[in-house]
C-alpha cells in the first residue's frame, strides 16, 4: 500500500467487479440503442476505460474536462470548461460517466449543458458518490459505491494531479494537505 494512504476502501478487484457488473446493466437497459459515452475527465479516464469494455452496444466515446478544484481537496464551486466535447450529442443517448459525485455542482452543469444540445437521453454513471457534502439535487442512475466525506485518491482520482495511477482507491491521510 502507498505511504500516503489510511486506508484502502476498494480493491482492484472489487473496482472490476463492479465496471462488469454496471456495464451488464447498462447493456440491459439500452438494448437495440446506441450509447454515446462522455466521460469527464481526468478522474473518470480508468472507470470508463474499465466500463466501456464491459458494454455490449454499439458505442461511441467521448470526453469532456472541466475542473473546480485546482489544488484543493475543496470544491471552489465554480465550474470551468477546458475542453468541449469533439461530437454532436443533438438526438444521441447519453452516459455521462464521472468517479465521484461530491456537491453536485460539477454534474449540474454538465446536465444544463447538454440539456440544451437536445440528446435523445441524459443518465448520469457515477463510480462513486458522497452524498453528505450535495449542494444541487443529481439523480445517479448507476452508481458503483457510496462513500463517507473523506478525500479518496487512486483508480484516476487524483489529489494535486498525484496518485491517479494507484490501481486501488483509498482515503488519503490528512497529514498529505492539512
Ligand atoms: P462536485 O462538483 O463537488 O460534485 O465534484 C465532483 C468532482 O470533484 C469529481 O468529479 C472529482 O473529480 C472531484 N472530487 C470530489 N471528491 C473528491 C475526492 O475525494 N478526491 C478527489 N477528487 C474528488
Ligand atoms: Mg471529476
Amino acid at each position: 500500500m502507498h505511504n500516503d494512504i489510511e486506508r484502502v476502501l476498494f480493491s482492484e478487484a472489487a473496482l472490476a467487479g463492479k465496471a462488469k457488473e454496471l456495464g451488464k446493466i447498462i447493456t440491459e437497459d439500452y438494448a437495440g440503442e446506441e450509447l454515446t459515452i462522455i466521460g469527464v475527465l481526468k478522474g473518470s479516464n480508468v472507470f470508463t476505460a474499465d466500463l466501456i469494455r464491459h458494454i455490449e452496444l454499439p458505442v461511441i466515446l467521448d470526453f469532456i474536462a472541466v475542473s473546480s478544484y485546482g489544488r484543493s481537496t475543496v470544491s471552489t464551486g465554480t465550474v470551468r470548461l477546458i475542453k468541449d466535447l469533439d461530437f454532436s450529442i443533438e438526438n444521441k443517448n447519453i452516459l455521462i460517466v464521472e468517479d465521484i459525485v461530491d456537491t453536485g455542482l460539477t454534474l449540474k452543469y454538465l446536465m444544463d449543458n447538454f440539456q440544451s444540445r437536445n440528446p435523445k437521453s441524459i443518465k448520469i454513471c457515477s463510480l462513486l458518490d458522497k452524498p453528505e457534502r450535495r449542494k444541487a439535487d443529481i439523480k445517479i442512475d448507476y452508481k458503483g459505491f457510496d462513500i463517507p466525506d473523506e478525500f479518496v485518491i487512486g483508480y484516476g482520482i487524483d489529489y494535486a494531479e498525484k496518485y491517479r495511477n494507484l490501481p486501488y482507491i483509498g482515503i488519503l491521510k490528512r497529514s498529505v494537505y492539512e
